[in-house]
């Protein structure tokens, strides 16, 4: 077991308009979580909690192994060492019913190319066991929020990347799950769409619901997470609220880029790969 790279803070200070998370029974508990392919170390002893109420962020570069963290929660993957708690479910004995209440959007963008939303959202309804009026009424609310209704009928192969994310996105939330499980939820998504996606998942913690939120760009996990979990390689580095990570990197009142690049030991890297760059376009000027 090694914690000495998780830090914490104890005394929680919250940023005006940060929200109040309270103290219950996680959502998600994760311990100690180990994933390896061959030889790369994808997950390397990852351990945090999501409340109920919350938007967990999972803040890594390309590669740090947030999808792996993603699918190991879904039951996807197998975890090699480490243990997966779900509502207080176990993901490789009760998978059936922990996904039945979780809403997934996987990095990639929707699969299902031969048949149309409609179709799909058909398919999700008579699986899941939904009531098809009612499923129908808020299946119109999202598309007519996400300015999609048009492409109900077309075939997914035909939609362009962002229309393919709001149907993927749709399909997340029908059946109005208790945990939104999000990789990247926002890729490919217009400044107004991603600003409802990110209205909904605001409206979802708000009835209770939880959300993991993977994303790679700090300015997003920034604005829409109540605390994060920076992974760097495997590792976790940190986990707190943006004003409990300033305070981990001695950075109060920077913004999380700096936090980040801190904390993950890049921060003098960066300015040389800066320095250099200068040095290179100098000397190549017209
Ligand atoms: N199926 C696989 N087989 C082999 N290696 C894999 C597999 N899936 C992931 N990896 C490796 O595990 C590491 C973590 O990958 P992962 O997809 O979890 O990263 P990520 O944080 O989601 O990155 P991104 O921001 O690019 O989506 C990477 O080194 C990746 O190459
Ligand atoms: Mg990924």
């Amino acid at each position: 077991m090694n914690n000495n790279a998780h830090s914490t803070v104890s005394d929680v200070s919250r940023a005006p308009g940060e929200k109040e998370i309270k103290e219950s029974e996680p959502m998600v508990r994760v311990t100690n979580l180990v994933k390896s392919f061959g030889t790369v170390v994808a997950v390397n002893d990852i351990s945090f909690e999501v409340k109920p109420g919350e938007i967990f962020g999972l803040l890594g570069p390309n590669g740090a192994g947030k999808t792996t963290t993603v699918k190991l929660l879904l039951g996807l993957l197998e975890p090699d060492q480490g243990e997966i708690e779900v509502f207080g479910l176990n993901p490789e004995k009760d998978e059936i019913l922990i996904k039945q209440n979780i809403g997934y959007v996987s990095e990639e963008p929707l699969i299902y190319k031969s048949m149309t939303p409609r179709m799909l959202f058909d398919f999700i309804t008579s699986l899941r066991n939904l009531d098809p009026h009612e499923t129908t009424e808020k299946l119109r609310y999202y598309l007519e929020s996400l300015e999609a209704l048009e492409y109900y009928e077309k075939l997914v192969a035909t939609l362009s990347r962002g229309n393919k994310q709001k149907m993927q996105v749709i399909a997340s939330l029908i059946h109005e799950p208790d945990l939104l499980i999000l990789d990247e939820p926002l890729t490919g998504l217009d400044a107004k769409s991603a600003k409802v996606v990110k209205e909904i998942i605001e409206l979802h913690t708000e009835r209770g619901g939880s959300v993991i939120f993977s994303t790679h760009i700090l300015e997003v996990a920034e604005e829409i997470c109540d605390r994060i979990s920076i992974i760097d390689r495997g590792k976790l580095v940190a986990t707190g609220t943006v004003v409990e990570l300033s305070k981990m990197a001695n950075k109060i009142g920077a913004d999380l880029e700096d936090i980040f690049l801190k904390l993950t030991h890049q921060d003098e890297s960066v300015q040389k790969i800066i320095k250099n760059l200068r040095n290179i376009m100098k000397n190549n000027k017209k």
